[in-house]
């Protein structure tokens, strides 16, 4: 088969991709927002809810066990994904925002005090600044940001500046999700380790377009979710080490997190239910895992390679139009292209593009320090899959032409 034949063949796993907007095909180009679902994991949400709904780990019946059997399942397909060392350090959350929130509030509030400082980065979404601001309202901590360049890559001298014995927490985006940066994470978490400051990592914009090897990168929390990564919405991850997880006090409690109860005193069950308060979204684990596996077959290589092709296709093609300003020019970037069309707004210069069936976002994308650094009001994004091809960028071109034609 050659590439297009395959691109083919993979187009037709994602059912959404045949659809028609304003009777024109879909040009999906949102991704960063969240991905697209494969039959197979439409599939494997529709089976668990057709043949195994049951609560897990609660009843002795033959339902329950066969979902808690499939659930934990699917947590040791997240483990291998990301080649953590137990499963003991996968706890299913609702997404990113989940994890990260988790992080801060259990391991912060035990570890993090009045005068200890807090490092997150210019280029964080917004989920992985606010916890932090929140604990150091509530502690008395102190937030330290490393700046980014002008082309969006961070500054890393200004980070090794600001690591000191204060510092308590280090927590910053595997991948910029407004500019595609990636971010050298294991330099910062090797520079944060020589001090035995901890690190956070905040994966979202990278579980679905680069291999994760947790136990590689030495990183102490690393966080995903399932809907940017080819599963359904309403799933996600947090990797924790286990040394770590296991002194940390309950994020949310009720239900399955304990294990005796009585009014004058509450015990907590083990790794990693202890954070699984309540009932998990179980259906969503059991179709990450398949989601997971979907994405090894297809091969991160493979991904990486055609990610690529179009990245590049996409930068070719956009600095044709002489009017394109492109916002975030780091040389190690994943699928992710913002840009503005001279001084067009992206929300008018947006709700035209959108009328020929091409969906980008627009705006600050949650990361309204990046715009501020820019000072600009938010920017359009164009974020790539695998499954897209260079037709659908010529589409784009064409409607970015027509927006300068209306608006001009
Ligand atoms: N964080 C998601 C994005 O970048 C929603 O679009």
């Amino acid at each position: 088969m050659n590439i297009k034949q395959d691109i083919e063949k993979i187009r037709s796993d994602f059912p959404i991709l045949s659809r028609e907007i304003y009777g024109k095909p879909l040009v999906y180009f949102d991704n960063a927002a969240t991905t697209q679902k494969p039959s197979v994991v439409i599939d494997a949400l529709t089976k668990y809810y057709t043949e195994q709904n049951s609560n897990v780990h609660r009843g002795a019946h033959h339902l329950s066990n066969l979902a808690s059997e499939t659930f934990e399942q699917a947590r040791i397909k997240v483990q291998k994904y990301i080649n953590a060392r137990s499963i003991h350090e996968i706890i299913f959350t609702s997404g990113t925002t989940e994890s990260l929130n988790l992080v801060a509030a259990s391991y912060g509030k035990k570890f993090i005090g009045k005068g200890d400082e807090i490092i997150v980065s210019e280029l964080e979404h917004h989920s992985n600044i606010v916890p932090w601001q929140i604990l150091c309202e509530q502690t008395g901590a102190v937030l330290r940001v490393i700046p980014m360049l002008d082309d969006g890559t961070l500054d890393f001298e200004a980070y090794l500046k600001l690591l000191n014995p204060r510092t308590k927490m280090v927590s910053v985006t595997h991948v910029s999700n407004s500019l595609g940066t990636i971010v050298p994470i294991k330099k910062i978490i090797d520079a944060a380790h020589e001090l035995n400051i901890p690190v956070t990592i905040d994966g979202a914009q990278a579980s679905a377009h680069m291999a994760i090897d947790v136990q590689e990168l030495g990183c102490d929390f690393y966080c995903f979710s399932g809907h940017k990564t080819f599963a359904p919405m309403g799933i996600g991850v947090l990797y924790g080490r286990e040394e770590l997880l296991e002194v940390m006090p309950p994020f949310k409690s009720g239900g399955e997190m304990i294990k005796i109860v009585t009014f004058s005193k509450t015990t907590f069950n083990d790794l990693p239910f202890r954070f699984e308060a309540g009932t998990p979204n179980v259906g969503g684990a059991i179709a990450l895992g398949t989601a997971l596996e979907y994405i090894q077959d297809i091969g991160l290589n493979f991904i990486a390679e055609r990610e690529k092709a179009l990245l590049d296709y996409l930068n070719k093609q956009l600095s044709t139009v002489k009017e394109i300003r492109f916002i975030g020019t780091a040389p190690e970037k994943t699928s992710v292209v913002s840009f503005l069309i001279d001084k067009i707004h992206p929300y008018d210069a947006g709700a035209i593009i959108d009328r020929f069936g091409v969906a980008v976002r627009t705006g600050n994308h949650c990361t309204q320090p990046i715009m501020e650094h820019y000072d600009i009001p938010g920017t359009i994004r164009a974020s790539l899959s695998f499954y897209n091809t260079e037709k659908e960028i010529d589409v784009l071109i064409g409607a970015i032409e027509k927006v300068k034609k209306m608006l001009y």
